[in-house]
C-alpha cells in the first residue's frame, strides 16, 4: 500500500513536487481516460509487503443525482476474486464513498487517499493504538456492506475511523446480478461535509472485494463530483426523489486550466515583482540549479518556493509557462501525449518512448536506466 507519506514525500515519488504545486493524482495518473500506474511495481514488496490481488484495477461506473435535500450516488462494478486478504468473513464486498472537507490536507487533489497514513491501524508495522487518519480535517464516509442482506454505514474519518455517528443520514442498497454489483447510496446534502448545489466536491471511492479487510481495498484517485456543476462526475438535478430517476452521467478527466490570457497576467505580475528585487533568490527543488548568469547577485535557497513568496510565484509561472509550451510541443509530436503528462515520466510517456524513441525535446540526463531498458 502506498501511503500519503510515500506519495507526498520527497525522494521516492517523482509526483511529490507536482502535488505540492497543486497537481492532482489523476492529472498525472489518468491518461486517455485510463489508469496510468506501474501495477507491477504497486504489487512489489517495495510498496505492498503482503502482496496484491490478482486483478489490480477495474472500472467502476459512477452515476449521481441530487434534489432539494439529498444526493444519490450509484456505483456499478464487477468485484474480482483472487484477493490477497480474506479476513472479513462476513462481507464479500464493501463499497465506500468518501468526501473530504476543506481542512483535509490536499484532500481536493487526492480524495480519500489523504486518509491513508503509514501509521494507520492496519498498515505494515503500525500498531492498534495509532490512529492518525485525516487530521486536521474530517471526511464523511458512507459504506455498504454486502453481508447479512446488506448494511449501510454512516461514518466519518477524523483522527479515527468512526463507523457510525455520521451526520449525513446515509442509507444504502446493494444487489449482485451475475458478477455485477450495483450499490446506491442516499445521503443528505447537509452532513459533516455540506454538499452545495452549483459546486463541485472532491470524493474518492474504495472497494473491498473478495472478503478483503483493512488496507486491502481498491481505491480511486480523488475526483470531483459536480452538483449541477462541472466535475469528473456530474450529478443532475432531479425534481422527483426517486432513486431510479438517476441520470447516466459522463465521466471524464479534467485537464488543469491553463490559457494564454491567464499566462500573460501572471507574467506581467512577475515582471513587476522582479523589477523590485535586488537579489534574485532561486529556489531549487531538485538539483539546486543556479539562475542564468545575467543575474549577477544570486543566492540559492533550497525549497525557497515554500518560504519566499516571489519564488513561489516564479515557480507557478514557470509551471504555467512550461505546461503551455508542452501543449504546443504536443502538436508536433502527438504520439507522446505531452499535452496530458506535460513531460512527467508517467507510464504512458515511457511506453511512448519505448515505441517511438526519443525526440529532440527529451532531456537524456533525466532518463532512468534499469539494465538495458529505459524506464
Ligand atoms: C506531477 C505528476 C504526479 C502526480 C501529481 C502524482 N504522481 Fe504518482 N507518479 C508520478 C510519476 C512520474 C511516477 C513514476 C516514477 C516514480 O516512481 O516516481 C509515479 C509513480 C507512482 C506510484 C508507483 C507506481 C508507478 O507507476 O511507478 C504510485 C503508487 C503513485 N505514483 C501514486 C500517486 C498518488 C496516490 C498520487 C496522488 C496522491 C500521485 N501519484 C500523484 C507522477 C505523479
Amino acid at each position: 500500500m502506498t501511503p500519503i507519506e510515500w506519495v507526498s514525500g520527497k525522494g521516492e515519488h517523482s509526483g511529490a513536487s507536482g502535488l505540492k504545486k497543486g497537481e492532482a493524482c489523476a492529472g498525472c495518473h489518468v491518461e486517455d481516460g485510463k489508469l496510468s500506474l506501474d501495477l507491477k511495481r504497486l504489487a512489489s514488496k517495495e510498496l505492498e509487503p503482503k502482496g496484491a490481488p490478482k486483478t489490480m484495477s477495474y472500472p467502476v461506473n459512477v452515476q449521481a443525482a441530487y434534489d432539494a435535500n439529498n444526493l444519490y450516488v450509484r456505483l456499478t462494478f464487477k468485484a474480482p476474486g483472487g484477493g490477497a486478504d480474506h479476513s472479513d468473513k462476513d462481507n464479500e464486498v464493501k463499497a465506500t464513498v468518501m468526501f473530504p472537507n476543506d481542512k483535509v490536507t490536499i484532500g481536493d487533489q487526492v480524495g480519500c487517499w489523504a486518509a491513508c497514513h503509514k501509521d494507520a491501524r492496519t498498515m505494515p508495522g503500525a500498531d492498534d493504538k495509532k490512529t492518525k487518519y485525516a487530521t486536521p480535517g474530517a471526511m464523511d464516509l458512507m459504506q455498504w456492506k454486502s453481508g447479512g442482506g446488506g448494511k449501510a454505514v454512516d461514518g466519518t474519518v477524523t483522527d479515527k475511523r468512526n463507523m457510525e455517528g455520521g451526520k449525513a443520514g446515509v442509507t444504502a442498497e446493494g444487489a449482485k446480478a451475475g458478477d455485477t454489483y450495483t450499490v446506491t447510496f442516499t445521503r443528505k446534502l447537509a452532513g459533516g461535509v455540506n454538499l452545495a448545489p452549483g459546486k463541485a466536491v472532491p470524493f474518492g471511492i474504495a472497494i473491498h472485494a473478495d472478503n478483503a479487510s483493512g488496507r486491502f481495498h481498491h481505491v480511486s484517485f480523488g475526483h470531483k463530483l459536480g452538483l449541477g456543476a462541472d466535475g469528473d462526475v456530474k450529478a443532475a438535478k432531479q425534481a422527483g426523489k426517486s432513486v431510479d430517476d438517476i441520470a447516466a452521467t459522463e465521466e471524464h478527466v479534467a485537464q488543469p486550466p491553463c490559457d494564454e490570457g491567464e499566462h500573460d497576467v501572471v507574467h506581467r505580475g512577475a515582471d513587476a515583482i522582479l523589477d523590485h528585487l535586488d537579489v534574485v533568490e532561486i529556489g531549487a527543488h531538485e538539483g539546486a540549479e543556479p539562475a542564468v548568469d545575467s543575474y549577477l547577485t544570486q543566492k540559492t535557497v533550497i525549497r525557497g518556493d515554500e518560504t519566499i513568496g516571489e519564488i513561489a510565484l516564479a515557480s507557478i509561472i514557470a509551471k504555467v509557462y512550461r505546461d503551455t509550451l508542452m501543449k504546443e510541443i504536443a502538436n508536433s509530436v502527438p504520439e507522446y501525449g505531452f499535452e496530458r503528462h506535460v513531460g512527467y515520466g508517467t507510464k504512458y510517456h515511457y511506453d511512448a518512448i519505448k515505441k517511438n524513441g526519443l525526440t529532440k525535446y527529451h532531456r537524456r540526463s533525466f532518463l532512468k536506466n534499469k539494465g538495458n531498458e529505459i524506464v
